[in-house]
């Protein structure tokens, strides 16, 4: 799979292309990647890339013919064309699957109040973003998705530790433990140390639901309207919700003074 990053600030991604696992993947020939600098597309000799915007308001806008010019340049009417933009769809695991599908993906990384409408509309297949904010860079919203992107791509780790992260079965990730069996105090669930893989198997489930409840009850909404809850899963969170009821209720129950019987 290829990447094409666009930006005025390819020192950025090449951070990250040149880092870990990335890096890894760059040089088995899995991943390839692209950094295009919109800058060398600009054509006045003060390499000008922004402008205000007509109509007036705040900030300045990218250049339309840099960044078309650059588009050209990695023939991007060919390939999938991401515009990163607090304006944007939101990025979810399940469209960086569906983007993990792609051969070549391009990134147009956004500056200053962002890009002029004309690329967006001639240009861009897809406008994402990647949370509720706003960051004052495109370079790393575009780095966020590719790196969610091109780990499931086939090759770059293990399909094992693929199925069972945050988010595979619509799910939150179990806890997890190393050694020393105690730490400050703390010991390893009893559990995990007794080798019955159907026990452990349990727990963790029972974990990710547990703590999907707690952090993202929607998830289990969705995971349940897509068909993903087993009746076993079920019926644990029948057990869980029933428990957290049980100890709301506890803690609402008036407190009664020892000495006077009285309650407050
Ligand atoms: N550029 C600035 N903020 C962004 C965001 N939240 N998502 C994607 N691109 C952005």
């Amino acid at each position: 799979m290829k990447f094409h990053v666009l930006t005025l600030f390819p020192e950025i991604p090449r951070a990250f292309f040149e880092s870990s696992i990335m890096a890894k993947a760059v040089d088995r020939g899995i991943i390839a990647y692209d950094l295009v600098n919109i800058r060398d597309f600009a054509f006045d000799k003060h390499k000008t890339c922004d402008d205000s915007p007509y109509g007036g308001g705040a900030g300045m806008l990218m250049l339309p013919e840099p960044l078309g010019l650059a588009l050209e340049s990695v023939k991007a009417r060919r390939k999938r064309v991401i515009y990163v933009t607090p304006s944007g769809k939101p990025f979810t695991q399940k469209l960086a699957q569906e983007l993990s599908r792609e051969e070549e993906l391009v990134f147009i990384c956004g500056r200053y109040e962002g890009i002029d409408q004309r690329i967006i509309d001639s240009w861009v297949d897809d406008e994402i973003s990647i949370g509720d904010y706003v960051l004052s860079s495109g370079e790393i919203a575009a780095t966020v998705i590719i790196d969610a992107v091109y780990r499931l791509v086939d090759g770059v780790i293990s399909s094992e530790s693929l199925d069972e992260e945050s988010y595979s079965g619509g799910l939150l990730e179990y806890p997890q433990y190393t050694r020393p069996e105690v730490y400050g105090g703390m010991s390893v669930p009893e559990v995990l140390l007794s080798g019955h893989h159907e026990n452990i198997r349990k727990w963790r489930l029972e974990k990710r639901l547990a703590k999907t409840l707690a952090n993202r009850p929607d998830m289990v909404c969705e995971a349940r309207r897509d068909g993903l809850l087993t009746a076993e899963a079920e019926q644990m969170i029948e057990t869980i919700t029933g428990q957290v009821r049980k100890s709301v209720r506890k803690k609402k129950r008036p407190k009664t003074d020892k000495f006077s019987g009285r309650s407050d």
